[in-house]
């Protein structure tokens, strides 16, 4: 039987979906209460990080434990990942000693390589084309505080990244809208997007795309450490925060997203963020739930 891997949102159908965000559902109502929910008692995860993270990094270890299984961490300080090991290799030996394997790294190519040699489901915790796991628990988080996203308009305000190319892809399995304003210089790559995708609308204007959005949300501008680079950032993308102004153009129930971390004042003001429409921190939360949904799925 082939393995099922979860590389980019496309690769489960709403039948999945909707699978996985019941069992999102129980295994939260399970964890708020203290009931025991072990159903990868005996089973390993092993997390792979070629870029830095808190939230999914915490979320897949923490998630694994209360599962009943244990999660291993590696990355390529402290490895032989990075060395000049073909990733075939790695994949391999790796795929041979557990049951499942989340790996945070650059290209999608990367990942779908080391997929390719895998024995086990390979999960992808962010790439620099896609970041399904986030754009799942954002995903589940709108359902829980609103039902149905079918249909719904999503406002995506800030770069074309990772996480829009998987808004993009989500729009796709559950059939809503996004409206997407980009900076110029920080357009969609046509790569990124399948090419019978009739499910955003480009605009010019942000304010414009907020325009009776039913969810609006962005993600950070500039990295920290990379202040050279910011500077230049911040300039195109001026004009592009996501403001109470903004806000007042969505739907008067619209909520506020964002994947975090965040730089008040930059992406988003902090009345926004910190405000009642927002929901960030059970959005951060949920990552916690979805992903204990999914790796019991593929398991
Ligand atoms: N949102 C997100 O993926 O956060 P981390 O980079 O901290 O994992």
């Amino acid at each position: 039987m082939a393995i099922k891997h979860y590389l980019q949102f496309s690769d489960f159908t709403l039948d999945e979906y909707e699978y996985v965000i019941e069992r999102s559902r129980v295994i939260k109502r399970k964890f708020k209460n203290y009931e025991p929910h072990h159903s990868l008692a005996d089973r390993t995860l092993v997390m792979v990080f070629e870029k830095n993270s808190t939230r999914t990094r915490l979320s897949f270890e923490a998630g694994m434990h209360q599962l009943g299984g244990a999660a291993i961490y590696l990355n390529t300080r402290d490895s032989q990942l990075g060395r000049g090991e073909p990733i075939e290799d790695a994949a391999q030996v790796m795929s041979r000693m557990c049951d499942v394997i989340m790996i945070r790294t650059f290209g999608q190519e990367i990942i779908d390589r080391f997929a390719a040699y895998s024995r086990v489901p390979v999960i992808n915790g962010l790439t620099n084309e896609q970041h399904p796991c986030q754009v799942l628990a954002d995903v589940f988080t709108y359902i829980e505080q609103r039902g149905s996203i079918k249909d719904k308009v999503v406002a995506w305000i800030g770069d074309a990244n990772n996480m829009l190319y998987s808004w993009l892809q989500a729009a796709e399995v559950f059939g809503f809208h996004v409206n997407v304003s980009t900076p110029k210089g920080y357009d969609i790559d046509m790569k990124q997007v399948s090419p019978g995708n009739r499910r955003y609308t480009f605009f010019a204007n942000p304010a414009d795309a907020c325009q009776d959005a039913d969810l609006v949300t962005t993600d950070v501008w500039t990295s920290m450490g990379y202040e050279d680079e910011n500077a230049a950032r911040l300039k195109a993308f001026d004009g592009w925060i996501v403001d109470q102004a903004k806000m007042a153009r969505a739907r008067k129930d619209a909520l506020f997203m964002h994947c975090l971390p965040a730089h008040r004042g930059e992406e988003v003001s902090a009345e926004v963020i910190d405000g009642p429409q927002s929901v960030v921190w059970e959005e951060a939360e949920n990552r916690l739930h979805v992903q204990k949904a999914l790796l019991e799925y593929l398991v």
